[in-house]
């Protein structure tokens, strides 16, 4: 078979900000428990942005630990892509000010708004950039401040997201072009505008000239991202003729252990191959996939060669899936 370029996964890193705020210290001043927290969705705690931390500054925070991790300088990479529903303005893009703070130089740098999905699209996006040779190395970010966006009177969604940052080096390497190659080997991308209005964010530049606070209908979110997490992992599998179980670590978003618990067990895949950060993280949307796999690498659980299968769903709804392997 004749080779290829993959866009190799060669650092990983991530930054969540100091401030833990627990299902306790929520109950002091909203009519919720730890006790319906937990049971619900499997949370515990979050961490929350401290005054004027900014998105950009959890992303670059984590994109320095990414670098260091691959031994590799900010100049060195030639390609930026943030998956963020939060930036810091409505434009330049964030991306650019993460730019600016890790002092990188010209180089592509933009943003990805598919919400809670953003990390793998952001995936998808660098994997075609470096596989069509328009960059060579990639930091792909997923950041959030969801806290800024949450109507923190509002107990069924202010008590579900969390804040953090996690982030990707990619590097274009030639490989044979089998499925034993490292980096990513197949993507799987979906959004269906017909479901906006189950979750959303009620302002914004054009329609309010508002910031907005996030709104859903968490019985519909949940219903439908169960099967589209389930159908879309499937689908990115059977590209590479691979079944779910085959995988080594399954890394879906973290929005609710009882979703994720769910999803795994359609696909067959055991919970002990199944990232779960949703209790001490909560819901940080594009940051919860690279977070997770940041942890398990940490963990020395995540071994160069397994195969990780990544998938996401979010506001849109926009969800998808990645195959790739460590
Ligand atoms: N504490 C205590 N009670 C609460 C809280 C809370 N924080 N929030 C809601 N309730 C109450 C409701 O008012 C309602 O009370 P009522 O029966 O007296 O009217 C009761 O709990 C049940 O409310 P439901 O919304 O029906 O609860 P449900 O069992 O559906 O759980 C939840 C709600 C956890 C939001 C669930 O629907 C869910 O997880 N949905 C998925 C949403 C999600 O994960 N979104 C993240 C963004 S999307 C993504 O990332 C995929």
């Amino acid at each position: 078979m004749s080779g290829r370029l993959r866009a190799r996964v060669v650092g990983v890193g991530s930054y969540l900000p100091a401030r833990v705020v627990t299902n306790e210290e929520l109950s002091e001043r909203l009519p919720t428990s730890d006790t319906w927290i937990r049971e619900r969705t499997g949370i515990r705690m979050r961490h929350l942005a401290a005054e004027g931390e900014c998105t950009s500054d959890l992303a670059t925070a984590a994109a320095k630990r990414a670098l260091a991790s691959a031994g590799l300088e900010a100049a060195e990479v030639d390609l930026l892509v943030l998956a963020t529903s939060t930036p810091d303005h409505t434009f330049p893009a964030t991306a650019t000010a993460v730019q600016r703070k890790l002092a990188m130089g010209p180089a592509i740098a933009f943003d990805v708004q598919a919400v809670c999905a953003g990390f793998a699209y952001a995936l998808s996006l660098a994997h075609g950039l470096l596989a069509t040779r328009q960059a060579r190395r990639a930091l792909v970010i997923g950041a959030e401040t969801f806290s800024r966006i949450l109507d923190w009177e509002d107990r069924s969604t202010c008590v579900l997201f969390g804040d953090g940052a996690g982030a990707l080096v990619l590097e274009a390497e030639e490989q044979t072009g089998t499925v034993l190659d490292r980096g990513i080997l197949a993507v799987e991308l979906c959004a269906d505008g017909r479901h906006y209005h189950h979750l959303y964010v009620d302002g914004g530049p054009s329609s309010t000239g508002t910031v907005g606070h996030l709104r859903m209908n968490g019985r519909e979110v949940f219903r439908y991202a169960v099967t589209a997490l389930t159908d879309s992992a499937q689908r990115v599998c059977r590209k590479l003729q691979l079944e779910p179980d085959q995988v080594d670590w399954f890394v879906p978003h973290q929005a609710n252990r009882r979703i994720i618990e769910a999803v795994a067990r359609r696909l067959g895949i055991a919970l002990e191959r199944v990232a779960l950060t949703v209790d001490r993280h909560a819901n940080t949307s594009a940051a919860s996939i690279p977070l997770a796999l940041d942890e398990l690498h940490q963990s020395g659980q995540l071994e160069p060669g397994h195969l990780v299968l990544v998938s996401a769903i979010g506001g849109g709804f926009a969800w998808g899936s990645v195959l790739l392997r460590w």
